[in-house]
């Protein structure tokens, strides 16, 4: 069993998103038993929100199923849990090394890290830009080559 965890700020926007989108990926290459997804934020600042009624738009729009979702901060059984700590700023990046035990620090992963085109850049925080099909369109270019390479690595 792989486990990917998509971390943002607020666990309301771009981590549900993320979440969101990788499971269906991974529901079409019918590796939902050897991959688990869950998201979750750096802050407790939404805790217990849905998403972003901007992201529940894109979500439903692109058939992607976001009822069960509900903003949760990260704790130390997710950096545990998971083998994959994906992010999606350099913000989320220091927050997470911060609270990080070190021996799970290699685990953290700036989202479009996975495109060498696109290495070291950001993913958008849409609460601030109303982006949020953009948002989509972004995590929809990196995703894939992060399910290659859980593939490949498996
Ligand atoms: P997210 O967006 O990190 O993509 O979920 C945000 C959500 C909430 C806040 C900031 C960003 N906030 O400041 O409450």
């Amino acid at each position: 069993m792989t486990n990917v965890l998509f971390v943002c700020l607020g666990n309301i926007c771009r981590s549900p998103m993320a979440e969101a989108i990788f499971k269906d990926l991974v529901l079409k290459a019918g590796l939902q038993n050897q991959i688990q997804v869950d998201s979750c934020a750096t802050s407790s600042e939404e805790e217990g929100h849905q998403p972003h009624p901007g992201a529940q738009k894109v979500m439903a729009a692109h058939g992607l199923d976001y009822s069960y979702m509900h903003s949760r901060p990260i704790t130390r059984q997710d950096f545990d849990w998971a083998d994959y700590i994906i992010t999606m700023d350099g913000q989320n990046v220091f927050n997470l090394n911060q609270m990080a035990p070190a021996q799970d620090r290699h685990k953290i992963h700036l989202c479009l890290d996975i495109l060498p085109d696109k290495q070291g850049q950001e993913i958008p925080d849409p609460w601030y830009t109303h982006r949020f099909e953009y948002t989509y369109q972004v995590l929809m270019s990196a995703l894939p080559a992060w399910l290659d390479k859980i593939k490949a690595a498996n």
